[in-house]
């Protein structure tokens, strides 16, 4: 079953004032495309109850939706808090990430499944690249934004293996699918970082 986490009650910020340019890039840069990934989930589990909400696998679907709203909550409030500007793309990834995740549904809750192993296992893999680079950088400085973002890729992590669990890997064309589903999130990551 998935983990839930409490919302963290802090009211002081997760991210340390960036001590010149270069350090305001780099958390800029992390913030904006976290902040774009998590939208982009959003939007994909919106697509996904749109198909499969009133189907036996709807109440599973939610539950992650549920933890995805979290995390777009918290990086909302990141990115408010330290005057980051979200990407320019988040209204392509509104329809992109939508259309993602009820097409996949079309085929059934297996490619929902499906759907949902590859943009896990992207997001998390993402999530874990950012944790190790933040390490190499100063991991005191970065403590408390260190541990949002191993909190939400342990959620991302669960969501992985719930589709698997849900037999994401007996849909027909399986592979090919997550391998270009893998190659979209790649191109999202690339451009939210920058746009
Ligand atoms: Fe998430
Ligand atoms: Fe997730």
């Amino acid at each position: 079953m998935l983990r839930s986490h409490a919302p963290s009650s802090r009211a002081y910020s997760v991210v340390p004032t960036p001590r010149d340019t270069e350090e305001k890039q780099l958390l800029h840069r992390m913030l904006r495309v976290d902040h774009a990934g998590e939208y982009g989930a959003n939007r994909i589990y919106a697509g996904q109850m749109s198909v499969l909400g009133r189907s036996r696998t709807g109440p599973l679907i939610q539950e992650m939706w549920d933890q995805e709203k979290k995390h777009l909550e918290k990086f909302n409030e990141i990115l408010a808090e330290n005057r980051v500007r979200p990407t320019a793309l988040l209204p392509l990834w509104n329809i992109a990430g939508f259309l993602l995740g009820a097409s996949t549904a079309l085929l059934g809750k297996e490619g929902a499944m499906a759907c949902t192993v590859a943009v896990e296992e992207s997001i998390s893999e993402h999530y874990n690249s950012q944790i190790r680079a933040l390490m190499e950088k100063d991991p005191e400085r970065y403590n408390e934004l260190l541990k949002v973002i191993k909190e939400f890729r342990d959620d991302e992590l669960d969501h992985h293996d719930t589709g698997l669990d849900n037999d994401a890997e007996t849909l027909p064309g399986y592979w090919l699918l997550k391998n270009a589903i893998q190659l979209g999130c790649k191109a999202a990551i690339y451009a939210s970082q920058r746009v």
